[in-house]
């Protein structure tokens, strides 16, 4: 049976996801006792204790099916905000809710404007999706070139994403920018800006989207709960938009898309709230120290606002992401990205994690 004669051109154009390899692989396959993984851009903090024991509370129910509509969970959130619950929709992880705007906004021969060297997910849910994406180059400084993307927005155009802070860049776009940018695009095309990284951010001229909402309604904001709050296991994300547009995704949500599990954790994740800066202060001092040493190395890094380092190494860094995986050490190689042999990115563990990472490469590059 040809089953691929079977399949829509766009599946058949596209490769499926390749993540950073689990610990458990690594171990498995090369006999090490020994991994640290640093390639998914995870909080190698891992979650609170409340978070824990609000998860065990919760798990004493999962013969039930959870809240469809994430009640108390929107509630929460909204007070948090400062929005209402209606300008909410939840994701099993904001992967999901990206999902959603696609598929629910795109029809065949209309298209979705995104950087190319941003997040992996626009551009394979567009392959899939009607091969529907726009990839506009990145601009000086590994940073968005706004301005070009506005300008590939045409008639047929329903959707641009705009990843800020930048995976896998680390960089972002200042408040100015994204301020002009919005001006520049027709309310008819829907702004998604991907906040995956929002928490880690110390730049005061990163842009505030929340308050931009009542301008513009036509932005859609996407968090997540996989990132500083380490509940990427889980599987929680959300979008902050007009309350009629999230009305209309609704209709593209699967019925039970979070699982009570993840509503109760999010949920804790919320009370404790005051964990998070604590958590970003960490982050930017092993970032900071990360990024001099690798410097030091002759290593080019580019400035980062999130928890990992883009770092070139021209025609080695392939290469050396994979050496690093034979001594234990899972940092992500750029291919997949369309990066190649240029470019690897380490995401930002824990001081002794970073530390071993630093010395494996340091072996690596002396060798
Ligand atoms: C820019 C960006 N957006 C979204 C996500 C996905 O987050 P989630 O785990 O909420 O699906 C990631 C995860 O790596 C990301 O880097």
């Amino acid at each position: 049976m040809d089953f691929k004669s079977l399949f829509r051109p766009g599946i058949l154009a596209t490769r499926p996801y390749s993540p950073g390899k689990p610990i458990s692989e690594v171990q498995r396959e090369l006999g090490l006792k020994t991994v640290i993984k640093l390639a998914s851009n995870e909080n190698p903090e891992g979650p609170l204790p409340a978070v824990l024991e609000a998860i065990a509370d919760a798990a004493r129910h999962i013969n039930r099916y959870p809240d469809a509509a994430c009640h108390d969970l929107s509630a929460r959130l909204a007070e948090h905000l400062g929005v209402q619950p209606q300008n909410l929709i939840f994701g099993n992880g904001s992967n999901e809710v990206i999902d959603m705007l696609i598929r629910a906004l795109v029809s065949p021969g209309e298209n979705v404007v995104f950087s190319a060297h941003s997040f992996i997910v626009y551009p394979l849910t567009t392959r899939v999706h009607f091969e529907c994406g726009r990839a506009v180059p990145l601009g000086p400084g590994d940073r968005h070139d706004l301005a070009a993307m506005a300008a590939a927005v045409d008639d047929a155009t329903k959707l641009v994403i705009v990843c800020n802070p930048n995976n896998p860049t680390g960089t972002y776009n200042t408040a100015a920018e994204f301020d002009s940018f919005l001006e520049k695009i027709p309310p008819r095309v829907i702004v998604a800006v991907d906040e995956a990284y929002y928490e880690y951010v110390t730049a005061a001229d990163y842009p505030q989207t929340l308050p931009m909402l009542a301008e513009h309604p036509n932005l859609v904001i996407l968090r997540t709960f996989s990132k500083i709050h380490s509940l990427a296991g889980l599987r929680i994300g959300y979008g902050v938009g007009h309350r009629d547009l999230i009305a209309e995704l609704h209709k593209a949500r699967e019925p039970f898309n979070v699982n009570s599990l993840a509503q109760a954790a999010a949920i804790a994740c919320l009370d404790n709230w005051h964990e998070v800066a604590g958590r970003a202060r960490r982050n930017a001092e092993q970032r900071e120290a990360m990024a001099k040493a690798l410097e030091k190395m002759g290593l080019e890094v580019v400035p980062s606002q999130t928890n990992f380092l883009l770092v070139r190494a021209p025609g080695q860094a392939g290469e050396w992401a994979r050496r690093l995986l034979e001594k234990g050490v899972i940092v992500r190689p750029m291919d997949a990205f369309g990066l190649g042999e240029g470019a690897m990115r380490i995401s930002i563990g824990l001081p002794g994690e970073n530390r071993a990472c630093l010395e494996a490469l340091g072996e690596i590059i002396g060798s």
